[in-house]
């Protein structure tokens, strides 16, 4: 039997389009706070390879998604790097920044990576050898530019005013930060593929943030290269691309990156990118996430807009970003009984 996610992404349309969610493992299930609370922190429980598996395990068994999704952080590459990481408590990720070539210079060069991610290759390969035979394992990685604005700014920012600071004032030095991570993502990536995920997706979260020659540059050319490079070590791979808020730069994405599919953003109109997204290949997305926590019969009718927007081609459902912790996992099981009664 051929999983229903490889066949999407492979451009086949499906009947039922199969489904996964943004940050499905995550605090809006009792289940997570409890491994969580565990753990003791967030990086504790992303560096223990049972815990981590076990947290990716939870929402397949309580809805069976159609994927799992590795569970790890987009900043886990830059600790690797050398970066200090830290998250406060209700505020978010913490790292030491990178703004002078002097920084740069102390980061680690990109083969060293492997010791810090050794403990998520081995959740991968726990996964690989425990998921239901159905279900496809997605690893992933964040994208050059989103884990760039992190690691500039040491910090998540409205913005990214940092990353765009410093490209302005030395373009030298951002442009060889934005090569460091590509080169780490792709190793960090094929590890991962190593030890058996399925598919990759790359994160481009900030995306949106980047304009006109800088979109081209940091976004589609990083993007473009990682995906290049692990097709040649993975041939067949397939790849989810998810340039966040890209806008009309959706359209050409996929030419532009090589990548099997887009993740689009719930600010995109579903009807639109049916004629110029899913013309090139397979589209992920995009119920907006608050339906998650407000449910009802307005989230029906949009999931039926949607499944019906991208009924004429290759689709995986899935939300337009992550779900947020005060999400209702009944809305969940809704929304995946839902997607699979329409066709
Ligand atoms: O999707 C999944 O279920 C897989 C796991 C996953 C996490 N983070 C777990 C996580 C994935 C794919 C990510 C990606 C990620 N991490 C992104 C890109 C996607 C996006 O949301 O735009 C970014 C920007 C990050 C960085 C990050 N990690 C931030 C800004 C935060 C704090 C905000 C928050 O929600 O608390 C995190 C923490 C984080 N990563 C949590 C989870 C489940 C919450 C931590 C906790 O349990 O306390």
């Amino acid at each position: 039997m051929t999983k229903s996610i490889l066949s999407a992404l492979a451009g086949e349309r499906l009947p039922t389009p199969p489904i996964w969610m943004m940050r499905q493992a995550g605090r809006y299930l009792p289940e997570y706070r409890a491994t969580r609370a565990k753990a003791g922190d967030f990086l504790t429980l992303c560096y223990t390879p049972e815990l981590a598996a076990e947290v990716t395990l939870q929402p397949i068994r309580r809805f069976g998604f159609d994927a799992a999704i590795l569970f790890a952080d987009i900043l886990l590459l830059p600790q690797a790097l050398g970066a200090d990481l830290w998250f406060e408590t209700g505020e978010g990720p913490r790292l030491s920044t990178v703004t002078t070539p002097a920084d740069l210079a102390r980061l680690k060069p990109v083969d060293a990576i492997h010791e810090t991610l050794a403990p998520v290759y081995e959740t991968v390969r726990i996964l690989s050898r425990e998921l239901p035979r159905d279900t496809t394992l997605i690893g992933f990685a964040g994208a050059p530019w989103t884990v760039a604005t992190y690691m500039i700014a040491g910090r998540g920012t409205p913005d990214q005013g940092p990353a765009h600071a410093l490209k302005a004032a030395d373009r030298a030095t951002f442009a060889a930060l934005i090569d460091l991570i590509t080169e780490g993502t792709i190793d960090y990536l094929s590890a991962q593929v190593a030890a058996g995920a399925e598919v990759v997706k790359l994160f481009d979260s900030w995306a949106g943030s980047l304009q006109g020659a800088d979109f081209t540059d940091f976004s589609e050319r990083p993007a473009a290269r990682i995906i290049a490079a692990l097709k040649a070590r993975h041939p067949g791979l397939p790849v989810i691309a998810f340039p966040r808020e890209a806008g009309s730069r959706y359209a050409g994405f996929a030419r532009a990156t090589g990548a099997d599919c887009v993740a689009l953003d719930n600010s995109v109109d579903a009807a639109w990118a049916a004629h110029h997204v899913q013309t090139d290949g397979c589209v992920q997305g995009n119920l907006a996430p608050h339906h998650m926590v407000t449910g009802g019969p307005a989230m029906d009718d949009e999931i039926r807009r949607i499944v019906s927007a991208f009924s004429g081609g290759p689709h995986i459902f899935n939300l337009g970003h992550g779900i947020t912790p005060d999400a209702d996992p009944a809305h969940v099981q809704r929304m995946v009984d839902r997607v699979r009664s329409l066709s």
